[in-house]
């Protein structure tokens, strides 16, 4: 049986994410066409939600496996956040379910939710770090509040957080004091605090430079592989896509355009999908002349 988006990658280029993942055509579980994947961790059915009257998601249909990272790309205002909200449970949709290993979150209460959620760990856009607490203090807040770990057992678990990402010996930092890429860092520690078997990722790379930005790709690598993560990233940097993706689906006004690996994407006729891929930003389909003529005209 032969289920969207999950055929064999084909070839991918030396340069790019197989040269980080060495291996990943034995470790990723779908690389025999034939087979049925195992039961999808995260299934999105007939997703809808509207902010008024205003539709904002259109009837999302996901499943996202143990082991895989899933990147959901699009372009800004296409819904990418609000998906990500109503999987870790802070939005209910108008309509539909979100399966977390069988358990329906849409149709739960905050109190049934809880148990479900403590398996994941979210990074927000921006990081979202308390500004008046040390990054210490930041990574070991989810542990002093959901556990009843003794503090010295939290701080051995804060600091170990710490060196995953790179932060090691940072934790009497004030967040002002760290550059833009440190903080996604400490922010990623504070959502790996609780172990979490899923970690999401809401525009882990964006604003920061390029060199700044691989790191940060490279170390959602290392999280996947190392500590075997499944990791939902939403993003809009296509070279992130290439570095880290098992697998994307494209968002576009609030439906899922396409599912598939890069080279899947690549190979997908859908003029939507194309036009974001080689970036023909509709900018430039605009005409010189009769926009220059707008602004002086109003
Ligand atoms: N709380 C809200 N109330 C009303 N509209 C919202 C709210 N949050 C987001 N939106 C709208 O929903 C659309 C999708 O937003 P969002 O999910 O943040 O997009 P993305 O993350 O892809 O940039 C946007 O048009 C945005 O203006
Ligand atoms: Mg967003």
């Amino acid at each position: 049986m032969l289920i969207h988006g999950l055929q064999k990658r084909s070839y991918r280029p030396p340069d790019k994410k197989r040269f980080y993942k060495f291996g990943i055509l034995v470790r990723y579980p779908f690389h025999d066409t034939q087979k049925m994947p195992e039961e999808p961790l995260i299934s999105i059915r007939n997703l809808q939600t509207h902010y008024g009257s205003r539709q904002i998601l259109k009837n999302i249909n996901l499943d996202i496996y143990r082991g895989e990272t899933m990147v959901i790309l699009g372009r800004s205002g296409c819904g990418k956040s609000t998906l990500l909200r109503h999987i870790v449970g802070l939005a209910k949709p108008s309509s539909g379910e979100i399966l977390i290993k069988g358990n329906d979150i849409a149709k739960m209460s905050e109190d049934e939710m809880t148990p479900v959620l403590r398996k994941i760990g979210m990074l927000f856009q921006g990081a979202a770090l308390f500004n008046s607490m040390t990054v210490g203090d930041n990574v070991a807040m989810p542990l002093r509040e959901h556990t009843k770990l003794e503090p010295s057992t939290v701080k051995i678990m804060m600091r170990m957080k710490l060196e995953q990402v790179g932060l090691g010996g940072f934790e009497d930092f004030m967040p002002a004091q760290l550059s833009g890429g440190m903080k996604k860092r400490a922010g990623l520690a504070r959502a790996m605090a609780m172990d979490p078997e899923i970690l999401f990722c809401d525009e882990p790379s964006a604003g920061l430079d390029p060199v700044v930005a691989v790191g940060i790709d490279q170390l959602i690598n290392k999280l996947n592989q190392a500590l075997k993560m499944t990791i939902v990233v939403v993003t809009h940097e296509l070279p992130s896509v290439i570095e880290i993706a098992d697998r994307i689906a494209m968002l576009h006004n609030g439906a899922v355009e396409a599912i598939g690996s890069w080279d899947e994407l690549r190979a997908n006729p859908n003029p939507i999908v194309q036009q974001f891929l080689n970036r023909e930003a509709d900018e430039e389909k605009i005409d010189r002349e009769k926009y220059l003529k707008s602004l002086v005209e109003g």
